[in-house]
């Protein structure tokens, strides 16, 4: 038989050895990738960094289109998708909750590439969009621009820690999209949106608060610039001691639900690989999504409203 015979042995061999230069250089390819996406391994890095961070661009862009929020759906909903009809449908859940006429001058504290505020541009109001990364800002007057909104949306690098450019009494409304959980004093920006505000003036926080319990999850926390975020249930005495009232909280956590499920299940297998390399914590966002996945209930999505006197 022609494939029993010594003259067999010669091209089995060399289907061997393409096989294994294909898998070598498969694997150089992806070590490659890993390099190229990991962030520095910076244990405690400032906001700037940590959106600076190519995994984070990649990420946010490749799941979430740069809109940087999460989505809200059903009760039980399973499929996660289309994504960004649950984001429209969150940023007009916090629109309902601002509960303010058109018309109203609003801030978006924490604006990111400014989908949120020209949602609530569209919704009649003006808003001003601050933000600190500079990625983020640059993105947001491009798509200002681009969506002929520039009369309703001004954008200008701003952190909420420190409003001085800003007048007493000159807004209807301030809110933020996940951004407040970024907070190195919390309760200074309170104080500093209080200012900004015109008596009945409102703040709509869409944040989270978490307990401590796991120390997985403060390390993700600190990872991402959230180490100050507050503890469950911490939001209603900080809002109070602000000076506002009329507080009231909605739980969303279990109508987040299906996008987290999403990162879990799609960061899960690299996760476990770049655990077994000891690299995990240079994958942020995918520590994020696996852990905050994996520990559900340690932590809830809230909405926060208070007015202020
Ligand atoms: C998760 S992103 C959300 C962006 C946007 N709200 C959205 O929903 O797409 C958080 C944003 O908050 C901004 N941020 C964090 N700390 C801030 C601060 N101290 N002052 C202003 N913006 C801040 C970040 O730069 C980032 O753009
Ligand atoms: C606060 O912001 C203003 C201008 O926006 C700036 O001149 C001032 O130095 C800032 N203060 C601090 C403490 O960073």
């Amino acid at each position: 038989m022609a494939n029993s015979g010594p003259s067999a042995a010669r091209p089995v061999q060399k289907r061997r050895l393409r096989l294994r230069y294909v898998a070598g250089t498969l694997v150089l390819l992806v070590s490659a990738l890993i390099a190229f996406l990991a962030n520095n391994g910076d244990q405690a890095p400032s906001v700037q960094d940590y959106y600076s961070s190519l995994e984070s661009r990649v990420g946010y862009w490749l799941l979430l289109g740069n809109t940087r929020h999460c989505g809200l759906y059903e009760k039980g909903q399973l499929s996660p998708f289309p994504v960004s009809k649950a984001q429209r449908a969150m940023e007009e859940k916090l629109y309902t909750r601002l509960d303010l006429k058109p018309g109203s001058k609003v801030m978006d504290a924490g604006a990111g590439s400014g989908y949120v505020a020209m949602y609530m541009a569209r919704k009649g109001f003006n808003v001003q969009a601050i933000d600190i990364t500079p990625h983020h800002l640059d993105d947001a007057r491009k798509n200002v621009k681009k969506n002929g909104l520039d009369n309703k949306i001004a954008v200008d690098y701003a952190d909420y820690h420190n409003l001085t450019m800003f007048q007493d009494a000159s807004f209807d409304g301030i809110y933020t999209m996940e951004t407040f959980v970024h907070a190195d004093d919390p309760a200074k920006v309170l104080r500093n949106f209080h200012r900004l505000l015109k008596p009945s003036g409102v703040i709509v926080l869409h944040e989270a608060d978490f307990s401590r319990n796991s120390k997985v999850l403060r390390d993700v926390l600190r990872l991402s610039h959230c180490q100050n975020t507050l503890e469950e249930g911490g939001y209603e005495q900080l809002v109070a001691n602000a000076g506002f009232q009329d507080y009231s909280l909605e739980d969303l956590t279990d109508e987040v639900l299906p996008l987290w499920r999403l990162f879990g299940v799609v960061g899960y297998a690299p996760y476990q690989i770049f655990k077994l390399l000891g690299i995990q914590h240079k994958f942020t966002n995918v520590m994020a999504g696996v852990e905050t996945w994996l520990n559900w209930g340690d932590g809830r999505y809230i909405s926060v409203r208070a007015v202020k006197p």
